[in-house]
């Protein structure tokens, strides 16, 4: 199949979660299953920065698409996938993140940049562009993406399209006067379409127009159906079940090996995990922690965003501490989350590291240095951090939620016997309710064998991509089908 991958983050090009570690490593397992991918994605200021002068893509003739714009060429590294970038007004002007200014806040022509990248795939799709290269299937990604099936409806393009929900918290609402500004028609104006509550909603372009949904676990697909998860969403989806399905993200082993891992200063595997150790006393000289390397290390890597439960960890952090443990925190995001951190990490010397920003070597050692990593998520679509933690060791702790439910197993007695538990799973979203699942994980940690053979287990589990990808192709050879017939 040819296939046109459009999204706003790709590792490492641009990358502020996991949509940038799934961008890159599901386009790569699919041209390892043989297919001709490509990937769209802005050409933002940092990111053409980084890279040597990419050429542009020879034929490109979207300088029509409102705005100068240019498509550059870069590939995705160790393969041969294509990373067509858009340069354009908006993007390519802009540095810093991707979607807010430095105070935090959305960017204010945030609308008309994602409608940019949408009409960019889809003079593609519809070979207006002059590539000479059409996909058999457009695969777009959450809200920046969404209004990519709604330009080609406009625009008459039979290309079929699967829409992949990320992050149903993140739909890109609008006010009606930005409707207006992107000169769409009065038609879509309408709950069916792409209002939602008297705002212009990009997500609902995405999962009222495309021919297959898909998000990225089984238990989110049934979650977002329902009015707790939904967020306000539920009905469409529930409408849509039939053409809705969850696959669990895998990971890149390229990049996520503690045999290989360029960011370690130390490696190990299964059969000997004596590298962890050193690991460890790294990462606690690193984040000046006492160097403690028995004590139990609690490690958190994380967007500080309420879906995090970052507010549970703050809430449960004395009752943490005072049972002897180390925590370790690598995050950025909200203000106040930083804040408080911050003012937890000085009241705790020596017991609370703490590395406010966003580094990609860090979070690596972390992932491998730390002996539980907690994820006590409101909500989590997958979440890719507790899929780290499995293979290299680092127990998950996490609340039973969307992606965490569908890859931990709880350490209960009946698992444990059966030699199936990998980590903690609890279920209230409440202070209490973590640290009591920190005292289980700490009861078991006390008795060496057991951890072992917890961490063993959880290393030993499969989430390669391989299985995953190929659930994709099925699915856009159900949108195939679809939107020929
Ligand atoms: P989400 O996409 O909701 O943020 P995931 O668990 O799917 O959650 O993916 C998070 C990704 O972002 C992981 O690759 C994680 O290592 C990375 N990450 C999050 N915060 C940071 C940070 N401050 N520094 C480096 N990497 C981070
Ligand atoms: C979103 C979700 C996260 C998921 C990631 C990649 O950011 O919050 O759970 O793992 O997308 O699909």
């Amino acid at each position: 199949l040819k296939i046109l991958f459009v999204s706003s983050e790709v590792h490492p090009f641009v990358k502020t979660g996991g949509l940038g570690d799934v961008s890159a490593s599901l386009p790569f397992a699919l041209s390892e299953l043989g297919h001709d991918v490509r990937i769209l994605l802005p050409g933002y200021a940092d990111t053409l920065r980084k890279l040597e002068a990419p050429p542009p893509v020879p034929g490109w003739n979207g300088a029509r698409l409102d705005g100068a714009t240019d498509l550059l060429e870069a590939r995705l590294p160790d393969s041969t996938v294509p990373v067509w970038l858009l340069d354009a007004p908006g993007f390519s002007d802009r540095p810093g993140n991707p979607y807010v200014g430095p105070d935090g806040a959305p960017h204010p022509d945030n609308a008309r940049r994602f409608d940019r990248l949408a009409r960019a795939a889809a003079a593609i799709a519809g070979d207006r562009a002059g590539l000479g290269w059409m996909p058999d299937v457009i695969h777009c990604n959450d809200w920046q993406t969404g209004l990519v099936p709604v330009r080609m409806l406009l625009n008459r393009v039979p290309v079929a399209v699967v829409f992949t929900v990320h992050n149903i918290a993140y739909q890109g609402l609008f006010p009606f006067a930005t409707f207006q500004e992107l000169g769409l028609p009065p038609w879509l104006w309408h709950p069916d379409a792409l209002e939602f509550y008297d705002h212009l909603s990009f997500m609902k372009g995405g999962a009222v127009f495309a021919d297959r949904l898909t998000t990225v676990s089984p238990t989110y697909a049934r979650e977002i159906q329902t009015p707790a998860h939904g967020w306000g969403l539920e009905g469409l989806f529930s409408h849509r079940a039939a053409e809705l399905t969850g696959i669990l993200n895998g990971i890149d082993h390229r990049q996520w090996d503690p045999e290989t891992d360029r960011f370690l200063p130390a490696h190990y595997s299964s059969q000997d995990l004596s590298g962890k150790r050193t690991v460890k006393e790294a990462l606690q000289a690193e984040l000046d922690l006492d160097p403690e390397p028995d004590t139990p290390l609690l490690g958190v890597v994380s967007r500080l965003a309420d879906q995090k439960g970052i507010d549970l960890i703050l809430g449960a952090s004395h009752e943490l501490l005072a049972q002897g443990t180390q925590l370790a925190v690598v995050g950025t995001g909200d203000r106040y989350y930083e804040t408080t951190l911050r003012r937890l990490a000085e009241y705790h010397p020596g017991r609370v590291g703490l590395h406010l920003g966003f580094s990609e070597a860090l979070a690596h050692r972390l992932e491998a240095g730390a002996d539980m990593l907690l994820m006590p998520s409101r909500f989590e679509p997958c979440g890719l951090n507790q899929l780290y933690g499995l293979r290299y060791g680092t127990v998950p702790v996490v609340r039973a939620v969307g992606g965490l439910a569908d890859s931990v197993v709880d350490a209960d007695s009946e698992n444990l016997a059966a030699g199936r538990a990998t980590g903690i799973t609890f279920l209230d979203d409440t202070p209490a309710a973590l640290a009591g699942a920190v005292r289980r994980a700490l009861t078991l940690y006390e008795t060496p064998d057991r951890w072992r053979r917890i961490q063993v287990t959880g290393m030993g589990q499969d989430f390669t991509w391989e299985r995953s990808a190929a659930r994709y192709v099925e699915i856009y050879r159900s949108a195939l089908e679809a939107s020929e017939g």
